[in-house]
């Protein structure tokens, strides 16, 4: 049995509100927000943190280009697109963090204060190619020959953009003496880098020894100030990660640190390195535990690229939820796209898993359930008679999905934990099928066979609502609302996720009520809009 009081704090990537948030992102919230709110309903002490990048060459430059300040701009798309974003795809974290807040700024400070006070850091002079798109260094080997319009020129595999040749003085991070103890943590703790491609591709790029990190930047201003040397600011990637900690207590409230510390981080694959290199590595050098897991999911594509808005390949969320509303959002990224792999978006694969799964498959059988209790039994719960086979076969499915789908959350393949839960679905519309109560309704001989079969139906739908709703909130605070399940057991997020699969807490007397449509057809034409 897992502690009921074991803590679990999940973040998602800093986000660059240089630019308005797209669907790739809108992915990486989702998956971090099922996650946070499986475990918060499972009864873990959970946490979860997301928020915004705000310093660096990026966001200066996008600000300039628009006539703003670097903290104008970012406070401008912070509250027009980025917390908008959460309520659009409802999510529930329980902090947003920015960097340029004081308590990061602060937290920084200290940290690198640290670092370099125990020799960790020192001056340096570095010379390398910078991608501004990635706030990094490249080795030539990550760098490609332009087309189009940077023909000829060096260019960024992932961005697509020329690099800079900068020449800098400044401070450095002594990373290098890190290398063997990074690949003793990755030896010793297998699950530290998941999935298993993420972790192979670390340890290979560790294998070939770090070079020491440049840390700070004296070419422009707009950082948290290097605090022995205020002509330099702190490196964005150093300041950024360090969000991790400073939104739980570092420095300064050490129980909040010990309780919530250390995380589980989310991340795309893109930005692995950072996370899984260089993060521990600071840790280990400023003393602190290192994260729990590092756990890279794939890209979504469009035309087998990473979408994004520098190639004027995203999609704003809202197009999606503005027609299928939140619920289909979050299903569809999770159940569509094995966690940690790419996936290609398509509408017409959404429309379809919108009609097939959520529409005919939840929705229909949550419907028919409840009209079904309110036609024939007046919309009051039976108690069930003896269980037949059939019965029998219904609560070892629920009891079956509900361990399932718990184990897959725990290895972080919530793909893997919708299917599980999707075996009730499909199990209890086959059911009804067979069962037939439109036929039993009209045998007076059948009323205890009719009651049993209702009540199985019923608590299915009970266990479903438990189940689905950190994917689907909105879905099944409305069916939980319909069963009536309120009065007896309590607020659906209350429900305990990890005794969801017992069989038999919905009690015979509920009262269920009419539930409008879960999933609404949509309109073709809006479609084909
Ligand atoms: N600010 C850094 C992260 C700092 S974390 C200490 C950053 N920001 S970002 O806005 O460029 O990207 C944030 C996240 O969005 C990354 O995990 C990135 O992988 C993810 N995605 C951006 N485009 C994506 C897709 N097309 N598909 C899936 N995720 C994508 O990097």
């Amino acid at each position: 049995m897992v502690p009921a009081d074991r803590s679990f704090y999940i973040t998602t990537p800093i986000f660059y509100p240089s630019d308005v948030p797209h669907i790739g992102h809108g992915y990486t919230e989702v998956a971090a927000d099922v996650l946070s709110r499986w475990h918060r309903q499972a009864g873990d002490d959970t946490w979860s943190l997301t928020g915004t990048d705000e310093h660096g060459q990026k966001m200066l430059r996008t600000a300039t280009a628009n006539d703003m300040g670097p903290r104008e701009w970012a406070d401008k798309l912070v509250q027009e697109s980025w917390i908008p974003l959460l309520e659009t795809l409802d999510i529930a974290n329980d902090d947003f963090i920015r960097t340029t807040q004081p308590r990061h700024e602060q937290g920084v400070a200290a940290f690198i204060q640290k670092l370099y006070d125990t020799g960790f850091i020192e001056a340096g002079d570095y010379e390398g190619f910078y991608c501004v798109g990635c706030e990094e260094y490249k080795q030539t080997s990550e760098l490609v020959t332009g087309t189009g319009k940077y023909d000829g020129e060096l260019v960024c595999a992932i961005h697509s953009i020329p690099v800079e040749l900068l020449k800098e003085r400044n401070y450095f991070f002594r990373m290098s003496r890190f290398t063997d103890r990074l690949l003793a943590l990755y030896e010793e703790r297998p699950d530290f880098v998941q999935p298993d491609s993420a972790r192979n591709e670390v340890v290979q790029f560790v294998k070939q020894g770090l070079d020491d990190l440049s840390i700070s930047r004296s070419t422009f201003d707009w950082g948290v100030p290097v605090p022995w040397d205020t002509k330099h600011v702190v490196y964005v990637w150093f300041d950024a990660l360090l969000n991790y900690v400073t939104a739980v207590g570092f420095d300064g409230d050490e129980a909040t640190l010990n309780r919530r510390w250390p995380a589980t981080h989310l991340v795309g694959k893109d930005i692995l390195r950072f996370h899984a290199v260089i993060w521990p590595a600071m840790l280990m050098a400023a003393g602190l535990e290192v994260p729990k897991q590092v756990f890279a999911h794939g890209w979504l594509l469009v035309g087998g690229e990473k979408m994004s808005k520098s190639k004027l390949t995203g999609i704003a969320p809202n197009q999606i939820t503005d027609v299928f509303g939140s619920d289909a959002f979050r299903y569809y990224f999770l159940r569509a796209i094995p966690f940690g792999q790419d996936g290609s978006f398509s509408w017409e694969d959404l429309a379809a898993r919108y009609q097939a799964e959520l529409a005919n498959g939840f929705g229909n059988l949550a419907s028919r359930v409840i009209a079904m209790l309110t036609r024939y039994r007046g919309g009051v719960l039976p108690a069930p008679g003896e269980a037949s086979e059939r019965d029998l076969g219904i609560r070892e499915t629920v009891r079956r999905a509900a361990v399932e789908a718990d184990l897959a959350i725990e290895r972080m393949a919530p793909h893997e934990a919708v299917a599980a839960i999707w075996t009730i679905v499909e199990e209890l519309n086959g059911y009804i099928t067979l069962e037939e109560p439109w036929a039993l309704a009209k045998d007076p001989e059948q009323a205890g066979r009719l009651d049993s079969v209702l009540a199985t139906a019923a608590e299915g739908l009970r266990a479903l609502a438990v189940l689905l709703s950190p994917v689907l909130p909105k879905a099944t605070a409305k069916l939980w609302t319909a069963l009536g399940a309120e009065p007896a057991l309590g607020l659906l997020l209350d429900q305990r996720l990890r005794a969801a699969g017992d069989w038999g807490k919905l009690p015979a007397g509920t009262t269920v009520q009419a539930l409008e449509p879960l999933f609404p057809r949509i309109d073709p034409e809006v479609l084909n809009a």
